[in-house]
Formats: structure tokens, C-alpha cells, sequence
């Protein structure tokens, strides 16, 4: 339809109709079955609104939508096709592993083919628009919705932002081709930084740090054309997202030109009122259409207050008009008035989804972010052909062969089509060489007290004390007649995601003590570690020969750590967060500011920036990984040691492959601004390359340096390079010492 049209479609609504553009409701008011993952009253919208609804969410499945849409036309005066959105965060039936695990790829262009293939299994179900990617930075394990983001650091969440987006959105363009579906970027802004840790809490921090560090990755996804940008459920400067005009209006729209939908994030206008910035509904909802929202996720404040505020004045109709052109404008790109199904099929849903392609996919995703973080002696890689019937591998724990590997907000794949480690091992090893059992419950009842419901829900109970006992005993005896013990252990995926904060990082429940009696029996112990957030691993560290990180690794999770253990892959994540010794140390995150009195962690002196009790470096640095392979870096070489303005330098550096294995290393370039107008970063990600080497190879691996890389937000707040000295390095990790000098002039 042409802007002519639409402008047309526009005039002839009632405010009514124009008020129910801006309103979602969930699936079930539309007599729908959709996964509900909020805290919500009864809506109390009145009829009219709901036969004019713009939107739902969650609702998915190409049966389900055609009648939905199609009940809901035959109501409609002006035939404006709902928007059908959804949570497809990671994976639609075909789920990857999650963002965290992603992050470790160290590969956007691998995330962009996720995203494309994730778009092609939804649009065949009827999805419209993902509430994906998100882009929050994160420093802190605490906050259990870690394992959506892509890691702690800016760089590659911009890089990764970008490249879901497009990927989600490849195709969207072609007119009536109904291929691709709108991304959202979210939570706008700051959602990853909650004081404590805790979900939904306050966010406080300096403009400079908000725009330096956390606000670019969501710019990247605005950059790359997403459709959609959600507010956050958190306060920025004392205001919350949803009713900040500043956020929304002066940084989105009008620095950033930003003109796609916003859209709240669940119940947040109404959640203002909780926030105490709004006496009751109607002051919420005037705060958050004054701030620029135009999508009210499942309140009753746009629906019940719209229509009195504009009458007084309050708000200005054209406001009103310009929010519901916005969304008529999405549902005009995603071809909606020409085919309201969007080619919706439940035929085609079925050959879409799960296919050998996107199972490959998984798998090969899987691979790309397991991080070994230990692997004494090289246990890893086992070989499997010691496993034909000689010896024998002992796989113990609750991730053993269960299909918790998902993640929370999976909420649309399929659990059934999950791998296990056990499937995937039978189908490497002879069955004679393996023997399983659980050994231990995910969580004990203390772990779970407040997550009750959910875990009812999954149709576990809690083991009873014999239970417990007689377990722990099968699980030793097996370790012990074994050649390897390999322990299946972690995270239950209850304690993750939304409102999944927790203090205590350590694996739960009879875990570890299982871990540290298995080691007093077992010859070789590979501990694979299934979780969505660092943990606390110094204990494991210890005790395990070989420790693999899986995080939640999806539907093809088995296999991919078989690939991994029997070395037909190497494992080839980097961390994408930096991991922990303790809980105290939290925020953790390896670009962090210089102090006045930076420790340099050898003399316990006691009135420098650090702790009395526990080191300040993370157990494992962002960007570490073990490989099969052995990479040697050579010293850093600089083409030269001036950078103009418009120039640019050249920084090289020699790897060379010492093993006998072929591998991929992840080069990472990090620089420091060694003075500047306002304190920087120790060091910062600037580059990264992932090189091939065959064994015994070298390579040399070059990155450019330009000016524009080395802008930040100085004292006067405007992203600008300073002249000054500079250090750099071309590194495996970021615990890397920052080794040659260059001036920018
Ligand atoms: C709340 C979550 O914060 C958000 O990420 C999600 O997209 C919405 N609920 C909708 O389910």
C-alpha cells in the first residue's frame, strides 16, 4: 500500500480504532493459546478496544494465527490485520545455544545465518516480528538474564546486534515475498545493569558510561534497520525507560532517526505507577505516549486513558496519529494488507522447521561456543576408539541425559527434538564402554523454594533422602570401575532468565559434593559445565581434569559436545564474560577504568584498589579458550608509531601453530587511551580475527587503526578522538599486557 493510502486508512479511523493500534493484548483475550511470562491483572479493556486490538504476542503456529486473524478480520470494520509477535530469542523449534554461548562465536556473520533460519522456521508458523535481539550489556552474573545477551562487552555486542538484525530481517524488503520478520531490539535502555543484580531493579549511571558503553550495541541494531525498539523495565537517571522522553525521543528518535515502532516491554506503563512516577494510569499513560511510546504491551493504560487525555488537551492528536501511522507502516512492510497470513502454512511450518539444515546449524553453533577452560595433561580429546568395548566412560549427573539444555527463554522449541550427551554418546562409542546415571538432583529443595511453581510444572519431584543416597552411591561405584568420569553438571534452567537473580553462583545443590567424591574415585574426571551465567568455578577448576563450558548448547547440544570430546571439532568459544573467583567481585568485566590506586596483584598491601580476600582478576578473562591446537603470538609490530587523523597504522603479529593439530585461533586486538580528557578503560576489544591454522603453520594476522576507533566521550560529552599515547596488543585473551606505543596526532 502506498504512504498515500495509508495516510487515507488513517483518516477514516475512529479514535477508538486508532487507540486499539496501540494497544497488545495476550493471546488468551483473542481466545488464543500463548505462553504468558508476566505478572498481570485481568486487562479490564472494554470490547470495543479489543475488537480493535493492533496486536498479541506469543501466539504462534500457522493453524493458530490463520483462525485468529482470520476471526478477527471478519469483526474488523477497516480489515487492519493484527501483528503477530513473539519471544523468539534464539532459535524458533530449532533452538541455539543462548546469546551468552553465541557471544563466544566471536562470529556475527554465524549469528546473522541463525537469525535467517530462526526467521524462516517463525514466518512459516506466523510470526511477524521477534522480540529479538537483546541487547543489553552485561556485567554482572548475578542478573539471571545473562544468558540473552551476547556479553560484557561493546564492541561485539554492536557487531552482533547488527548482524541478528539483519538476518531477521533479510528478505523484509521484497515486497510481498511475506520473507524475514521484524526485529526488536531491546531492552532500551540500560537493562543489564541492575544495582544488585537484580531484575527490574534500578539503573543509575553517568551519561558518559550510558552512551560509552551501554547504549551502542542498541544504536548497532537501529544502525542495521530494525523495525522495532522495546523499553526497558529499569529507571535511567531516575526516570523509567518507558516514560523517558529523553531516552526515547532526544536519543532514539531524534539523534539516532530512529523511525520504526517502540513498543513497551510487558506491563511497563502501568508499571510506572509502581516506579512512583504516575499517580494512576491515566498520568502513566500521558508520561509514556509523551515520552514517544507508541505500543502498550499488556496494560490497560493506553486502552482506558488515550481517549480522555486527548479530549482535555493533554495530549495532542496528531501525537496519537503519529504513533498509529508508525505501526500501520510495519504491518504495510510486512505486506500484511495484501496477505494478512503472511503465507502462514501449517504444511510448510512442518518442512520448515527442524530441518537438516538448521540442525546443522545448531550443532555447528554449539561447537563454535563451548569454551574449554581446563584440559590437564590434554585429556581432550578422548579418543574414541578407545571406547569400542575396552574401556569405559562413566557419564554421571543431571545433565546427563535429560533435554535441559534450552535455556528459559526457549519458549517455543522443541524440547523433544533435544539431543541428550547420552543419545550422542551411543552413537560414538560401543554401548558396553558406557554406563549412566543421574548421581544428583539439579537443585535441592532449598535452591528452589520461590521457583516452586515452575518446577512443578516440569513433572520432577524432589528425590527422597534414600533416593538421594542410593544415587550418590551408583554414581561413585560407576566412577570408579570407569576409565573417565565425565560429570554432566550445573545450572537448572529455572534459575536463569527473567527473574531469575540469584546470590549464590556455585553449581547447585548435591552437585559439587558429587563432583568432589567422584574425584576421590575416578581416574580422569571432564566435568561439562550446562548453565546461562558464570558461575563460580574455582572448586571445579581444581578438582576436574578437563572442564568443558556447554552453557545451554540447544537442540543438537549432545551432539556438538561429542564432536567436541572426541575431537572430530575443537572446542572454539572464547569467553563472552569475564568469569568470576567470587560473588563479591561482581560487576566484573575486563574493560574496566584505571584507579588512582591500581593493585598490580603482588603485594598484599592493604590501602590499594582491591580486595582483602580475594584477588581482583577474574578465575577466567573474557576472551579465554583453550584449544586442541597450540597457538604461539609473536610480538606485536606497528607499521608505524603515528596515527594521523585521516591515516591510518597497521599493527601485525606473527601466530604460529606449535601442535600437530590444525586449529582456529581467535585474535583479539585490544587498546588502551593511556591519558585522556576523562578516565578510560584499561583496555578495549577494537578488532577481532578468527585465523585458520593448519599444523605447524604461521600466520600473520593485521589489523588498521583508525582514528574513529579511538573516540569516546570526553569531558565536553561529544564522541571525539584526543590526540595522546596510545597502547596496543594483539592477544588470545584480554588478560593480555598491552605491548607497543603509538601517538595519535
Ligand atoms: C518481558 C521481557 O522482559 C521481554 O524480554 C519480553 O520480550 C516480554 N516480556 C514479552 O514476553
Amino acid at each position: 500500500m502506498k504512504e498515500e493510502k495509508l495516510q487515507e486508512l488513517l483518516d477514516s479511523l475512529s479514535m477508538v480504532e486508532k487507540i486499539g493500534q496501540l494497544v497488545q493484548v495476550p493471546g488468551p483475550v483473542l481466545e488464543a493459546q500463548g505462553q504468558e511470562l508476566g505478572v498481570r491483572d485481568a486487562l479490564g479493556i472494554s470490547e470495543e478496544i479489543i475488537q480493535n486490538v493492533g496486536s498479541t504476542l506469543n501466539v504462534v503456529g500457522a493453524d493458530q494465527i490463520r483462525r485468529v486473524q482470520k476471526a478477527y478480520l471478519e469483526k474488523s470494520r477497516h480489515k487492519i490485520p493484527l501483528l503477530f509477535m513473539a519471544d523468539i530469542i534464539y532459535g524458533f523449534r530449532t533452538v541455539f545455544p543462548i546469546p551468552l554461548a553465541l557471544g563466544c562465536t566471536f562470529d556475527p556473520e554465524l549469528l546473522k545465518k541463525l537469525c535467517v533460519a530462526t526467521s524462516k522456521e517463525s514466518v512459516a508458523a506466523g510470526a511477524q516480528v521477534t522480540f529479538s535481539p537483546m541487547a543489553d550489556l552485561v556485567r554482572d552474573a548475578r542478573w539471571g538474564r545473562c544468558l540473552e545477551s551476547t556479553g560484557e562487552d561493546p564492541y561485539m555486542n554492536c557487531r552482533y546486534a547488527a548482524a541478528m538484525v539483519e538476518g531477521f530481517q533479510e528478505g523484509l524488503q521484497e515486497e510481498g515475498a511475506g520473507k524475514g520478520m521484524a526485529s526488536c531490539v531491546k531492552h532500551f535502555a540500560a537493562y543489564g545493569a541492575p544495582e544488585g543484580g537484580r531484575d527490574y531493579n534500578t539503573v543509575d549511571m553517568s551519561e558518559r558510561r550510558l552512551r560509552q558503553e551501554y547504549l551502542p550495541s542498541y544504536k548497532a541494531g537501529v544502525d542495521a534497520g530494525c523495525e522495532m525498539i522495546m523499553t526497558s523495565f529499569n529507571t535511567v537517571d531516575g526516570i523509567p525507560s518507558t516514560g523517558n522522553k529523553w531516552l526515547m525521543d532526544d536519543v532514539l528518535r531524534k539523534e539516532w532517526g530512529f523511525e520504526g515502532v517502540v513498543i513497551t516491554d510487558y506491563a511497563a506503563i502501568a508499571e510506572l505507577m509502581a516506579h512512583g512516577v504516575a499517580e494512576d494510569g491515566k498520568e502513566a499513560a500521558r508520561l509514556a505516549m509523551e515520552a514517544g511510546v507508541d505500543i502498550d504491551m499488556c496494560t490497560d493504560c493506553y486502552a482506558n486513558n488515550l481517549e480522555a487525555l486527548i479530549r482535555e488537551g493533554s495530549i495532542d492528536e496528531t501525537q496519537l496519529d503519529q504513533a498509529v501511522m508508525r505501526v500501520l507502516r510495519l504491518k504495510n512492510k510486512l505486506g500484511l494488507f495484501e496477505d494478512p497470513f503472511r503465507g502462514a502454512d501449517a504444511v510448510r511450518e512442518k518442512e520448515e522447521i527442524l530441518t537438516p539444515k538448521h540442525r546443522g546449524l545448531a550443532r555447528e553453533a554449539a561447537i563454535k561456543s563451548m569454551v574449554l577452560l581446563e584440559n590437564k595433561e590434554e585429556l581432550l580429546p578422548l579418543c574414541r576408539e578407545d571406547f569400542q568395548g575396552e574401556k569405559k566412560i562413566a557419564l554421571i549427573g543431571p545433565f546427563a541425559d535429560n533435554r535441559d539444555a534450552l535455556g528459559m527463554w526457549a519458549i517455543h522449541g522443541d524440547k523433544d527434538a533435544v539431543v541428550t550427551v547420552k543419545q550422542a554418546f551411543l552413537e560414538n562409542i560401543a554401548p558396553e564402554s558406557l554406563v549412566c546415571t543421574e548421581g544428583c538432583e539439579t537443585m535441592l529443595a532449598e535452591d528452589y523454594t520461590d521457583l516452586l511453581a515452575f518446577y512443578e510444572q516440569t513433572g520432577k519431584a524432589a528425590w527422597s533422602t534414600e533416593k538421594r543416597k542410593g544415587e550418590m552411591e551408583r554414581a561413585l561405584a560407576l566412577a570408579a570401575e570407569a576409565d573417565v568420569a565425565v560429570l554432566a553438571l550445573g545450572e537448572s534452567e529455572l534459575q536463569g532468565g527473567e527473574g531469575g537473580s540469584r546470590t549464590k553462583l556455585t553449581i547447585p545443590g548435591d552437585q559439587l559434593e558429587l563432583l568432589r567424591r567422584v574425584r576421590k574415585c575416578a581416574r580422569k574426571v571432564v566435568v561439562l559445565l550446562f548453565g546461562g551465567r558464570p558461575l563460580i568455578l574455582d572448586e571445579v577448576k581444581e578438582l576436574a581434569d578437563a572442564l568443558l563450558l556447554v552453557w545451554y548448547p540447544g537442540t543438537e547440544g549432545g551432539h556438538a559436545i561429542c564432536d567436541v570430546l572426541f575431537g572430530s571439532r575443537e572446542p572454539e568459544g572464547r569467553l563472552s564474560m569475564s568469569l568470576p573467583r567470587s560473588v563479591g567481585q561482581m560487576p566484573l568485566y575486563y574493560n574496566a577504568f584505571s584507579t588512582g590506586r591500581p593493585y598490580d596483584g603482588k603485594t598484599p598491601i592493604r590501602f590499594f584498589s582491591r580486595y582483602t580476600d580475594c584477588d581482583n582478576t577474574p578465575l577466567y578473562p573474557y576472551g579465554y579458550g583453550l584449544a586442541y591446537h597450540k597457538a604461539a603470538y609473536g610480538p606485536v609490530h606497528l607499521d608505524s608509531h603515528t596515527l594521523d587523523r585521516e591515516g591510518k597504522i597497521e599493527v601485525s603479529v606473527e601466530i604460529a601453530n606449535e601442535s600437530s593439530r590444525a586449529g582456529m585461533e581467535t585474535a583479539q586486538l585490544y587498546i588502551q587511551d593511556m591519558a585522556g580528557s576523562v578516565v578510560r578503560p584499561v583496555k578495549e576489544l577494537k578488532g577481532v580475527c578468527k585465523v585458520f591454522l593448519e599444523a605447524g603453520e604461521k600466520k600473520t594476522v593485521t589489523f588498521q587503526i583508525t582514528e574513529d576507533m579511538l573516540r569516546f566521550y570526553g569531558k565536553r560529552l561529544r564522541y571525539e578522538s584526543e590526540p595522546g599515547k596510545f597502547r596496543v596488543t594483539i592477544a588470545p585473551d584480554s588478560s593480555c599486557q598491552l605491548q607497543e606505543e603509538f601517538n595519535l596526532v
